[in-house]
């Protein structure tokens, strides 16, 4: 699976939201990342679909929206007109909630993402595994750029890559929380593939220069490209 850098809009100038999308465009990264906060699933507030709109005919790039908001079936129509491509929702609002959002994004076209909080039990997101597009371990508790990344959440990451090649499945891995330069190898070791930065890609002098280091990072300690040469040693020696 190919890395996807994604930088997250959140940790840009909010006094320059056109200008900001333009450096990320210029990056070489591959996502848009819009956080969505409602000041009740989690306690801060950020942007809403009248941002995103007004932002997306400035690029081309994949708008990954992530939905931290306790009610998403009052936003889900209005980001996809909006123009995200992808609208991710979080595992704690429950079975009853998950499974008609869920539907509802496809019908709209737009791909699902599921994340889940570092306190959840990762064995929630199992029943969703073949419905979902993208698997968002957040690997801080949600609400907040800045924040240091939570060490415990890397075995989560390795969880979801086990159940990925057990099931033979093709949902993404994403981290998405105190992504940088040193924690982007431990997620990607661990078998992330998609990668959220806010802070450590935003506060550097050249976004592309950040972005292309990342990327070199995490594609050096790809786990899927680490272990491959592994089974073809073990496949030719059969
Ligand atoms: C956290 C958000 C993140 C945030 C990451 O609530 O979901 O996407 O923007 O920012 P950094 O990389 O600064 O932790
Ligand atoms: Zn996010």
């Amino acid at each position: 699976m190919n890395m996807v850098i994604a930088p997250s809009l959140l940790a840009a100038d909010f006094g320059r939201l056109a200008r900001e999308t333009d450096r990320v465009d210029r990056s070489g990264a591959d996502w848009l990342h819009l956080d969505i906060m409602d000041g009740h699933f989690v306690p801060n507030i950020s942007f809403g679909p009248a941002v995103v709109k007004t932002l997306r005919p400035l690029t081309k790039f994949f708008f990954d929206v992530h939905l931290m908001c306790s009610r998403p079936q009052i936003l889900i129509e209005p980001f996809a007109q909006a123009g995200a491509n992808q609208i991710i929702l979080h595992v704690e609002l429950g079975d009853q909630a998950i499974v008609p959002l869920m539907w509802k994004i496809r019908s709209l076209g737009r791909k699902v993402g599921l994340a889940v909080n570092p306190p959840t039990s990762i064995s929630l997101v199992q029943p969703y595994l073949d419905q979902i597009d993208e698997l968002l371990v957040m690997t801080v508790n949600p609400g907040f750029g800045g924040q240091g990344f939570i060490h415990e959440t890397l075995p989560k990451i390795q969880q979801v890559y086990a159940w990925r090649q057990e099931r033979k499945l093709n949902y993404r891995i994403g981290v998405d929380g105190g992504v940088d330069f040193a924690t982007a190898r431990d997620c990607a070791q661990a078998g992330a593939d998609t990668f959220v930065s806010g802070t450590a890609l935003f506060k550097q002098h050249s976004l592309g220069a950040a972005v292309r280091k990342l990327r070199k990072i995490v594609e050096t300690h790809d786990r899927a490209r680490t272990e491959a040469p592994a089974a073809c040693t073990l496949e030719t020696q059969a």
